[in-house]
């Protein structure tokens, strides 16, 4: 397992049109910074959104969709391997051996299943929602991952991987799995919705005014930006208690620019709420223009965007084949003569 740089693995689901501001900023900001240090493997898991029983047709357009912002926003298929979770079965194969690891009250404490089971009620929930971690921590098992950068809602799911690989290690004896640590960078870690600035802006719980979509029209953007539930007073501060609505503002606009809250908080003194969202509203229809311009021309090249993702599955498949077998070998199964 020597290897010259660690290794980080991240993923994101297929599951909406475009990636929201969240997507963007929790995870995908981070997964371009890592290219320089680490072994970096990002997917598309596919896999993961067949959960929610997505039209086939629009599963394929989205998982190319995620794909193609992931190129844009910089992910260099050069450096990392960019694939399409589906592609790669081993991913299914070590998922399985770990539900065998895992207990039913552990999976049943996860927040998310908690949340997405009752957004749907018992009779729309499928064992495929409640399995959901155990898939992801194959994800990351199987590729010996150290990091994983994702947003705060991904916390949880990460401890369980986390525990999935030390009680492998236990065991199935040291040295089966690594043992993934999270990257959760605080000031970004969760984005809040516009209009409801105590809740997490989600693909799948905001409503169309509550995003920002990196892939919507620019004039919505801005509208949304300009609409954005503030709180009542009038100072621009940063107070995630008693200012939601500004803070989160602030959060993103100090991402966007590189800028420290202080600053931007200096520059609003003596200025109102609206001056800030219509200068923010700039920032943001700036910063995503060329993001949103190279993710179409990426969406425009469908064989060109295949392409890559043909290199990086068979990349992966590469990488994970060894650690199946290293784990079918250690839990006791016979490996298959090969032909030949
Ligand atoms: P997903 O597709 O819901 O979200 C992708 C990434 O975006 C982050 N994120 C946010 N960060 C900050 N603020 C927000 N409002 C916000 N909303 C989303 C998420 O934390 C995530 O990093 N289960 C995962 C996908 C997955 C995965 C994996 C991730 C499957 N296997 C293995 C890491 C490693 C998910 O549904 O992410």
């Amino acid at each position: 397992m020597a290897r010259m740089k660690p290794r980080v693995f991240s993923a994101m689901q297929p599951t909406s049109d475009s990636l929201q501001l969240g997507n963007y900023l929790g995870a995908l900001v981070e997964w371009v910074k890592l290219q320089d240090t680490h072994d970096a493997i990002y997917g598309v898991v596919d896999l993961h959104a067949l959960t929610v029983a997505p039209d086939p047709a629009v599963l394929r357009e989205r998982t190319r969709r995620t794909a193609a912002q992931f190129l844009a926003a910089g992910v260099d298929p050069e450096r990392s391997t960019v694939f399409v979770q589906s592609h790669v079965a081993e991913h299914t194969q070590l998922a399985w051996l770990l539900s065998t690891f895992t207990g039913m009250g552990e999976a049943g404490r996860m927040t998310q299943f908690k949340d997405k089971s009752a957004k749907v009620g018992e009779s729309g929930t499928n064992v495929g929602l409640f399995t959901y971690p155990v898939l992801m921590a194959a994800d990351i098992l199987l590729y010996d991952t150290n990091v994983v950068p994702v947003g705060e809602d991904q916390r949880q799911h990460l401890e369980l991987s986390r525990d999935l690989a030390e009680r492998l290690n236990t065991r199935l004896g040291d040295g089966s799995v690594v043992v993934p640590e999270p990257h959760i960078v605080k000031e970004t870690a969760k984005i809040y919705d516009l209009q409801d600035p105590t809740r997490k802006m989600s693909k799948s719980f905001s409503s169309p005014k509550g995003l920002i979509e990196i892939l919507d029209d620019p004039k919505k953007v801005a509208k949304n930006i300009k609409s954005a539930a503030t709180d009542s007073g009038t100072v621009v501060s940063f107070d995630r208690e008693e200012k939601p609505g500004v803070s989160n503002l602030l959060t993103i606009y100090s991402a966007l620019t590189g800028r420290t809250v202080e600053d931007i908080v200096a520059e609003y003194e003596g200025k109102m709420y609206g001056h800030l969202k219509v200068d923010l509203a700039d920032v943001v229809v700036e910063y995503l223009t060329p993001v949103h311009e190279r993710a179409m021309d990426w969406i425009e090249s469908p064989d060109k965007l295949d392409g890559v993702l043909a290199d990086g599955a068979s990349k992966a498949r590469g990488m994970a084949r060894p650690t199946l077998e290293r784990l079918y070998d250690r839990v006791g199964l016979i490996a298959p003569q090969l032909q030949g």
